[in-house]
């Protein structure tokens, strides 16, 4: 099983995968693909849960979907997302909330949407021995500061935030950097020149990872952002099977004599 210091020493040698997953065949699927980090994102809100946003989703659901994730999981690093109000409110609840994901859910590391709010938070964690993935850039749980799913870092002075913060991460010890929907050529300065690996989503190509969510990658997304790709149609697949479940069913064809069996001992009581 990879760790975090693995996964810094892949850095720079060869790209990073890093996908989401909320259960326990999701994250087996992925984990035999090969992927090198399983992020359980509280994007779990609109992938799985219903929700419009990420920021209805608990600890306690987080911590129940890792702990699916990781019993599905042998090889690939395990990180648990906070959700909104989770860490940054109070040092100590912060704390036992991000402790939960590893010692009761199985996580290897968890992952903060990070802001001058969580700098000294990092570092408290990292000094317990909880691995911190940062992340800058889009943080969805702003959605209602920021208006929308919008791109960031696009001035300079909104650059040079994101370039501070970033350092002040890797100062506080966390171990990679997700960067979301930044422009490409500001991702590509920050990877040069942090010593912590970059994972990009929509930062374009010169991160050292990359990271998509699940359901956009396989085609299960009602909607998607414009900068993730779709990789299959298995929406159409499971479309596919069900209706043919349905016809079948209502046809009379399943199930057949194969899927059903008779007791001999039972002939004739009948
Ligand atoms: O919640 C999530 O899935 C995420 C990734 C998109 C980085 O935070």
């Amino acid at each position: 099983m990879p760790s975090v210091t693995d996964l810094r020493a892949k850095a720079g040698s060869a790209p990073i995968t890093m996908l989401t997953a909320y259960d326990a065949p999701t994250a087996a699927l992925v984990d035999e693909a090969g992927v090198d980090v399983i992020l359980v994102g509280d994007s779990l809100g609109n992938a799985v849960l219903g929700h419009e946003t990420t920021l209805p989703v608990t600890v306690d659901e987080m911590a129940s979907h890792t702990a699916s994730v990781a019993r599905g999981v042998d090889e690939a690093l395990v990180v648990a997302d906070m959700p909104f109000l989770s860490v940054g409110v109070d040092e100590a609840e912060s704390v036992r909330n991000c402790g939960r994901m590893l010692k009761e859910a199985g996580a290897d590391a968890v992952k903060l949407e990070s802001g001058p709010h969580t700098v000294a938070l990092t570092e408290r964690l990292v000094q317990l021995g909880i691995p911190v993935m940062a992340h800058l850039g889009l943080t969805p749980q702003r959605v209602n500061q920021l208006g929308g799913y919008t791109r960031q870092g696009t001035t300079e002075a909104a650059a040079d935030e994101i370039v501070d913060l970033a350092g002040a991460h890797e100062a506080a010890g966390a171990f990679a950097l997700v960067l979301e929907h930044v422009p490409a050529n500001l991702a590509a300065a920050l990877t040069e020149e942090l010593d912590v690996p970059t994972i990009g989503i929509g930062a374009g190509p010169d991160c050292d990872g990359q990271v998509l969510v699940f359901h956009d990658v396989v085609g299960l997304s009602t909607w998607t952002p414009p900068f993730a790709r779709q990789f299959g149609d298995a929406r159409a697949e499971m479309t596919r099977a069900v209706e043919s479940y349905l016809e079948a069913v209502e046809s009379g064809a399943f199930p057949a004599d194969e899927h059903s069996h008779v007791e001999a001992d039972l002939e004739g009581l009948y």
